[in-house]
């Protein structure tokens, strides 16, 4: 087989970047007899020249100036691993000038800034490639455009976030908000300022790219109703646990009878023995349901240097093989079609749901506290107690299906009941099915 050498110029020389050429490296023989081609490590850009880098960078120039490898003739392929969306939008906007394909893992970039990505990738015939920008090491963005493209996609329920599925995982062992994210730092899972992961916004992206790709319309990640773990409360995982539940920041992306997509990322109580609730710690899992193939699972590690850079690595050979062929016009990143018909408002996401408050240990409590649910239009499915102290009594309900609108006219009812503490929580329940 005649091999095709493609050399690489990588934008950040960081934990995923590091990652790519040590694999390059080690498996760079069975990629070249596998794929006909050569991939070659031969530039890259870093901001601190003489820190130690985790991998051999034999032959590789390295300099501080990002634009400089870009430009650099001998780089046929830009792969940024730099992160943000300064540099680095920069950087992917004058390589696409240049018409040299652009792989990166950077989801925030991506989802922020697709479009105009996308269309300067098509204007100069560049391709864009962004597997690892999404669920790290599960080659889910390859399953959704090319294995299930025959698929209408129904739905996609995913844990998104390996940091907070980490914590999530702990706190269901019994340890609090904090010293689970205490261990999750300690573990090298969460950064320093956990926002992103903790708040929701990092697995908020990735569900909109999700939802773009699987729908045809770019979906911008502010449209996605996001709410984080940070005030989950062990109390909760308990009486999920007492009634077969796991909590999970969940992904739901579903479209409803009128073809109107919903995005939301918030905690979701899911099945404990489920494909999604029995994905712990931080991994990944994804469930996609086409109306061709019914439910189909994915799971893996959704972050971490190797993982990722195994995304990365196969980006590479598509955006090699799509070179070699002459292809590269057909890789602008996103096609548009018509998978939907538009976005359903938040306020009708239709569910069923978890609620939990105190009362107070007096006649015909509960009987108030249902007659303002049910005045909500929201039908109970159970009620359970748990011993409380001072006369108040924590209590939870689950719910049948109904829309966030009830649900959160039900919140407000309840809240005004005197004999309710006033503070209510409210999760999403999902059954899977
Ligand atoms: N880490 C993961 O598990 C993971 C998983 C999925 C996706 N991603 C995405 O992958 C991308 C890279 O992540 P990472 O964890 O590899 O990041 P990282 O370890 O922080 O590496 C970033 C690299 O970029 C370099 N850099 C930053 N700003 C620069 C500038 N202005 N000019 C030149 N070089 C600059 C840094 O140089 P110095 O080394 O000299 O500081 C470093 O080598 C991000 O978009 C991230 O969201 C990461």
């Amino acid at each position: 087989m005649d091999i095709k050498e493609y050399r690489i110029g990588f934008i950040g020389m960081g934990t995923v970047a590091s990652g790519v050429v040590d694999a390059l490296r080690k498996n760079g023989g069975l990629i070249s007899s596998r794929s006909g081609l050569k991939l070659t490590p031969v530039a890259a850009a870093v901001r601190r020249l003489d820190a130690k880098r985790d991998c051999n960078l034999d032959g590789v120039e390295i300099g501080t100036d990002p634009m400089a490898v870009v430009r650099n003739p001998k780089v046929d392929i830009v792969v940024e691993l730099i992160g943000g969306t300064g540099v680095a939008r920069e950087v992917v906007m004058e390589a696409l000038r240049l018409g040299k394909p652009v792989v990166t893992a950077n989801k925030a970039l991506i989802c922020e800034f697709g479009s105009e990505i996308f269309a300067a990738a098509a204007s100069t015939h560049a391709g864009v490639f962004y597997e690892a920008s999404v669920a790290g090491g599960i080659p889910i963005l390859k399953a959704l455009r090319e294995g299930l493209a025959g698929n209408d996609i129904i739905s996609i329920r995913a844990i998104l976030n390996g940091t907070s599925n980490y914590i999530l995982s702990q706190m269901g062992k019994g340890a609090s908000f904090a010293a689970a994210l205490a261990k999750a730092q300690e573990m090298g899972y969460a950064e320093a300022d956990p926002t992103l992961d903790v708040d929701g916004g990092d697995a908020s992206h990735k569900a909109a790219i999700l939802a773009s790709l699987a729908y045809g319309n770019w979906f911008h990640s502010d449209l996605v109703y996001t709410r984080g773990i940070r005030d989950m409360a062990v109390a909760d995982m308990e009486f999920a646990a007492q009634c077969g539940y796991r909590i999970k920041l969940l992904a739901n992306i579903r479209k409803d009878s009128q073809g109107r997509v919903n995005i939301a990322v918030e905690p979701t109580l899911v099945p404990e023995d489920s494909p999604i609730g029995t994905t712990m710690n931080a991994y990944n899992g994804i469930k996609i349901c086409g109306d061709v193939v019914g439910d189909t699972m994915f799971y893996g590690q959704g972050a971490g240097r190797d993982a990722t850079a195994s995304a990365v690595l196969a980006d590479l050979l598509e955006a090699g093989w799509a070179l070699s062929s002459g292809t590269l016009a057909w890789q602008s990143g996103f096609t548009r079609f018509t998978g939907c018909t538009g976005l359903a408002p938040h306020s009708e996401a239709f569910s069923r749901w978890y609620i939990r408050f105190s009362v107070l240990d007096t006649p015909k409590t509960l009987a108030h506290v249902c007659g303002a649910i049910g005045d909500s239009g929201v039908s109970i499915s159970s009620i359970s107690h748990k011993p409380g102290a001072d006369g108040a009594i924590p209590t939870m309900i689950l719910t049948h299906k109904a829309s966030r609108a009830q649900i959160e006219a039900a919140r407000e009812a309840i809240e005004c009941l005197s004999v309710t503490d006033g503070k209510v929580t409210i999760y999403r329940l999902d059954d899977l099915d």
